[in-house]
Parts: structure tokens; sequence; C-alpha cells
């Protein structure tokens, strides 16, 4: 259903390799479950090298993609996505905000609470900060 591919917004991004319909779960974003404060060490680090792995799963818990992450790792983010987060029983589902055609690039806003380092590059013209 999805491809990993180069991505006109940023590195490697997710692609739709057939149509997709509407709330379809299309992936599940996964990786080690680590503490809140473990994360803030990790993203440190990470972000140094410009990338965002970790996902806030609840207030205490984040997931690390950075370790044991499958390939909803590269969904970029946009500020008009066609994907959402849906999270059910501690696993954050990607899901279709609407029908997607084959060929599509996947996105989901990222909802960042960082620092705002990394300038969003989702479409010409956007002035918002990751
Ligand atoms: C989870 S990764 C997505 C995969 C990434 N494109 C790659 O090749 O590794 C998140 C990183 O992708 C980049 N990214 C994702 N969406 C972006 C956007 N809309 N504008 C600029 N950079 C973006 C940022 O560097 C972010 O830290
Ligand atoms: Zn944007």
């Amino acid at each position: 259903m999805i491809v990993k591919w180069r991505s006109r917004i940023h590195g490697a991004g997710v692609y739709a390799t057939r149509s997709i319909s509407k709330n379809t779960r299309i992936i599940h974003y996964a990786g080690e479950k680590i503490s809140n404060r473990e994360s803030l060490k990790r993203e440190r680090r990470y972000i140094r090298n410009g990338h965002i792995w970790c996902f806030k799963l609840t207030n205490r818990t984040v997931i690390d993609a950075g370790v044991g992450g499958n390939v909803a790792r590269f969904i970029n983010h946009s500020c008009r996505p066609n994907c959402y987060i849906d999270i059910k029983d501690g696993v954050i589902w990607i899901r279709a905000a609407r029908p997607i055609r084959k060929g599509e690039e996947l996105t989901y806003d990222y909802n960042t609470d960082g620092e705002g380092l990394i300038k969003c590059r989702c479409r010409p013209g956007c002035q918002r900060f990751l």
C-alpha cells in the first residue's frame, strides 16, 4: 500500500502505491517505548542531525522510531496533511484523513511542541517551524 521514496518536502518520504480510502489504518508508528525523560535526552542528539524520531504517546511515554522503527518514521509533516493520528490501546495509527490517490506523498501534522528549529517545507511560502 505504501513505499519509501525521495520526497520533495525533505529527504525520504512515504508514498501511496494504490488509492487509499478515507479512515484506512495505513500503518502504525513502530519503535521503542521510552520515558519522556529519556526521550528529551535522545531528541537533543537526534535534532543535531536534523531528525525528529520521537513521537509522544502519553504525557509520560514516547515512541522512539530511531530504535526498532518501521517505514512510518519516514512520513513527513505537512500543515495540510492527508493523514491523521489515532492512538488506540497504546498503538499510534496513521490513518487516511481523506481519499488518497496512488502516488501521493503521505503526510500528517507533527504537532511538535519542541523548539521549532526546522523550517517547514510542506509547501512554498509555509511560515511554520517544526
Ligand atoms: C520522521 S523524519 C521524516 C523522514 C525524513 N524525511 C528523512 O528522510 O529522514 C522527520 C524529519 O523530516 C524532516 N521533515 C519532515 N517534514 C518536514 C517538513 N514539512 N519540512 C521540513 N522538514 C521536514 C525534518 O528534518 C524532521 O526532523
Ligand atoms: Zn507547513
